[in-house]
Order: C-alpha cells, then structure tokens, then sequence
C-alpha cells in the first residue's frame, strides 16, 4: 500500500512509521518509562478530566498562535523537549530535530547530554535555543557552555533537576548515550541555581518541578522560568501527572515567573489546556522523537505543525482569538 503524503498524517500513523523505521532498541528506549509505567500513563490520562466549553457564535476564523517568550516571537507554543538520546535514532537525528525546530517557528531546548556541542546546536537551527545543562556533567564543563551559549546569541539557559536518581527504563537505569557510562543521579540544590543566576544574565530555566513547594525554593533562588514536568514519566513511578500539579504552581508562582509544562503532550487539545491552567507554553518530548524518526526535518516540521492546527480548531470552537486570551473559563472539569 502506498504511503500518504506526510502533510496529510496525523500524529498516530507518524508515531507507527517511526516505529517500524527506528530500530527495537531506539523505540524501546525513546517509549520507555520508569518501573510500571503508571506515570507515563497518568500523564496522558489527566488531560481527559478537562473538557472544552464548546461556543459557536462568535467571528474566530483564524486565531493567532503565536507566544513570546525571553525576548522572541514563536508561531506556536509547542515547543521541543530537550531529548538527549535523539542521536539513538539515527546518527543526524539531533541536527534534524534542530533544523526542523527552525523551519516550525518554535524554541527549541537542547539537552546538554545529546552529542551535540553549544555550537553545533546554534549552526544546526533557525529557533532560539535554551541550553538545558545536567550538572552532573560538571559545573566547570556547564558553564564553558553557558559561555557559549551566551555568545551565540541563545534565548535562555537552564538546568534539568529532577534526575537526583538516574531515570528508568522498566526496572534498567540505561547508559547515557554521550559517553556510554551507567548514569548517575546528581543532587538538587537551590544554591546551584542561585550560582547560575550569578554567573549568566540570561534568563534561568529550571525544569523538573512537581509542587508548590519546589517551585517556591527554586523562584527564592532566582529562578525566572520554571518547567512542571516528570520527565515524562522516566523518573518516579506513581508520580502525579504533570498537568495535575500545574494550577498549584501557577497559584504558588505564577505571578512572578513564566510557568512551562511538558509530560504526556500529545494533542493541541492538551496545549490549549495546559495554557487554560497558567502555562505560557508546552515542551514536547515523545511525539519529536516520533518526527524525526518516521521522515527527519520534515517529519518534525509535521509533528508541530499538526500540533499547532489542532490548537487552532479548538480555539475556534471554543471562540477563543488568540493563544494569549486563553483562559481557564474555556474548560469544565468532568464530573463523570
Ligand atoms: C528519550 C528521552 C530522552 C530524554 N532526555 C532528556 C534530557 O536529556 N534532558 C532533559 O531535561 N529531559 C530529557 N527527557 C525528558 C523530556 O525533556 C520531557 O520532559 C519529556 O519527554 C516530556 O514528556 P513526553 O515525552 O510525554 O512529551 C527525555 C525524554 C525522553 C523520552
């Protein structure tokens, strides 16, 4: 049977190409998540507690995506994960997940664990970039790159702090794929962002906040944009889900730094709700890797693009103009 042109795959049949084109072990890892899965799951799950209040009777025809955010204008708040293991998928993954952040309009966060270098992030793309540094690859080592960042002009940088254990795949913690050494989890700590802050003038990400809590310590210690997010399920099992700990740290911290939410993504339906609860915008992690493995550049190009007309058809329908007028009246809480 003959393929269908990309432009015209939803997310679902470019998620079953990539798994036949991307080897066992590449989708194994990619797919995986910690112990029972019960957090990956969650995440997926939750969105469905949220319901939309449809509106027909309005003049919203072709409402405006776009989000600034640290200083540039993105077509779409559909933004790219940093993924570290890209590069399992083919040995130009990384680079085209990159060119294709550029060509979608979107941001792009690049992980510090993927093969790439600072520079080669910056040559490979069009997006602004956010460096997204693991400190257990040094603190002398982060900030050679947030040096480099800094001068190659990228938006923000940030530190991933959840991994204070190693993530898991099933019941394995895998080997990084940057050097091939078992991974190790490292500490988290607010004086780490607190020397961030005085090291950078560029704006400091912090990602991996599950509570009010946390999103407190890290916004006392300088932090000015947090990301709500369980790694998508890789680090705790029966971890609540991601959009499930929004509204309590946008109530703790909203009003003072930017909020993004990643884990369990997999719908502009999704985005629109996560906006709805206080989110500026999403990172998207699986469905990335899903582009980039079933057609390169242009898969990823499809992925945000499909991402990003499905945040459109629900503004319409909910007759909402534009990403920055979404506001929490458009969703119900299903009561069934
Ligand atoms: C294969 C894989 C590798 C990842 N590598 C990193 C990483 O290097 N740094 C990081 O901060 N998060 C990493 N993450 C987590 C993602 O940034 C993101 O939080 C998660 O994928 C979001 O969930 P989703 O896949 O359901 O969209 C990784 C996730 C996956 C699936």
């Amino acid at each position: 049977m003959q393929e269908k042109p990309l432009s015209q795959m939803g997310l679902r049949e470019i998620r079953d190409i990539a798994r036949l084109r991307m080897s066992h072990s590449a989708w194994e890892h990619v797919m995986g998540a910690a112990e029972s899965r019960a957090t990956f799951r969650r995440n997926q799950k939750a969105f469905g507690r949220f319901l939309f209040r449809q509106r027909i009777f309005h003049d919203v025809t072709d409402p405006d995506t776009s989000v600034e955010l640290f200083g540039r204008r993105l077509t779409t708040p559909a933004f790219i994960a940093p993924i570290g293991s890209f590069s399992l998928i083919g040995d130009r993954a990384d680079h085209q997940v990159a060119e294709g952040a550029g060509l979608a309009g979107t941001m792009l966060f690049a992980s510090h664990a993927a093969k790439p270098t600072v520079q080669e992030w910056a040559e490979a793309t069009s997006a602004p970039i956010v460096f997204m540094a693991y400190l257990n690859r040094g603190k002398e080592d982060t900030l050679k790159c947030v040096r480099q960042a800094e001068s190659l002009g990228y938006a923000a940088v940030g530190i991933t702090m959840d991994t204070i254990q190693p993530v898991k795949i099933g019941d394995e913690v895998p080997l990084s794929t940057k050097d091939g050494k078992p991974r190790k989890g490292y500490p988290a700590s607010a004086k780490n962002i607190e020397w961030l802050k005085s090291e950078t003038s560029l704006p400091v990400v912090i990602k991996g906040i599950m509570g009010s809590e946390d999103a407190r310590i890290a916004v006392n210690a300088g932090a000015d944009a947090l990301i709500v997010s369980n790694h998508g399920g890789r680090i705790l099992d029966f971890n609540r889900a991601a959009i499930e700990v929004l509204p309590e740290v946008v109530a703790a911290v909203g009003d003072k730094v930017t909020v993004l939410l990643d884990s369990g993504i997999r719908s502009g339906g999704d985005i629109v709700k996560a906006l709805a609860l206080g989110a500026k915008a999403v990172l998207v992690g699986r469905p990335i890797a899903w582009g980039v493995g079933a057609a390169g550049v242009q898969g990823v190009v499809r992925v945000v693009d499909i991402l990003t007309e499905q945040i459109k058809r629900v503004l319409i329908l909910t007759g909402v103009g534009a990403v920055s007028e979404i506001t929490e009246s458009i969703l119900i809480q299903d009561q069934a």
